[in-house]
């Protein structure tokens, strides 16, 4: 993931890449492989590889994707403590080496590693974003697309919540142009796609079954960073540190953000009617287990 990902930022020319992996020569390996696709597709990054964070020194964003994937069978979740133990050492020599980098988590269970890197950082919560709800609503978006027979870029979609199975699809503000989806197909089809949705990242697991997805999870985390470096502002779907909005306090849970130079530059706080608010409180549930499993082991 980390690798399309990078060679995804190189080829929009967002600036120059660093791949960094615990494995010798993979990322040096890699690296050299994008560079070398430069000429024939036309872009000067330099993008290079490292098993050290020597070469990441004075970063601007840090795409932390270290850790272990999902198989068939395997909840996100599953993940926690190898992947806590994973994020903490990354993110120890991420702030060593690039104090003023904005974080952008991709590693799973997501929501509960945006609290790790968070707690390591000690940066402010405009500094540690993660990338989920651009995947999830990218996944709704081609479902509604597909069903209907239309373009993905006239479909919009919300999605709140953790990023796992009770991720919080608000169909009520997702349209086609602006046309409510309740106005374009049934209910049951509707449930069916969020239900899809929700199910998205296992559905390609049990089909690749040594791993999870990596392109369009790829195209999503360049997607927030390209608004960071770019001081794009967009208005995206990510977990960010909620500080009471949604009345949640101290966890990291899906929620539409400006995403800009400053990182998060503000959260959006949307009405939500009761039905999507108990959605949202069985989702928000959810994450604080994994973080008090993770506190057992601090
Ligand atoms: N948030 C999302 O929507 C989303 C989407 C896709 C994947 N993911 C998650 O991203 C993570 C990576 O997925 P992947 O498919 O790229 O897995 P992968 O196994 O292909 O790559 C993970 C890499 O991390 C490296 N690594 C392990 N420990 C490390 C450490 N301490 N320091 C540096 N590198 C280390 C491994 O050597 C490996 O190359 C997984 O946790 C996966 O669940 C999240």
């Amino acid at each position: 993931m980390g690798a399309s990902c990078a060679l995804n930022l190189a080829m929009k020319e967002i600036g120059d890449v660093v791949l960094v992996d615990i494995v010798e020569g993979v990322p040096q390996g890699k690296g050299l492989d994008m560079l070398q696709s430069g000429p024939i597709e036309g872009y000067d990054s330099r993008v290079t590889g490292a098993n050290d964070y020597g070469p990441t020194a004075g970063s601007d964003v840090v795409v932390i994707t270290a850790g272990l994937a999902r198989k068939p069978g395997m909840s996100r979740d599953d993940l926690l403590l190898a992947n806590y133990a994973v994020i903490k050492n990354v993110t120890e020599e991420v702030v060593k080496h690039s104090p003023n980098a904005i974080l952008v988590l991709v590693t799973n269970p997501l929501d509960a590693m945006c609290w790790v890197a968070h707690h390591v950082s000690k940066f402010p919560r405009n500094r540690v974003v993660g990338m989920a709800g651009v995947l999830d609503t990218a996944r709704f978006r081609t479902f509604i697309a597909a069903e209907l027979n239309v373009s993905v870029e006239n479909v919009t979609a919300v999605v709140l919540g953790g990023h796992g199975d009770t991720m919080v699809p608000v169909v009520r503000l997702s349209s086609v142009s602006g046309i409510p989806l309740s106005e374009l197909m049934d209910k049951a089809t509707l449930d069916k796609l969020v239900d899809r949705t929700r199910n998205g990242g296992a559905e390609i697991v049990k089909y690749l079954k040594t791993g999870s997805a990596y392109y369009a999870p790829a195209a999503a985390a360049a997607e927030m960073v390209e608004s960071i470096l770019k001081d794009k502002k967009k208005v995206l779907p990510c977990a960010a540190y909620l500080e009471g909005e949604y009345g949640v306090h101290g966890l990291f849970v899906g929620v539409p953000v400006k995403l800009g130079a400053g990182g998060i530059e503000k959260i959006y706080e949307i009405k939500l009617n009761d039905e999507e608010k108990a959605m949202l409180t069985k989702s928000t549930a959810a994450v604080q287990e994994l973080i008090d499993v993770i506190k057992t082991k601090m």
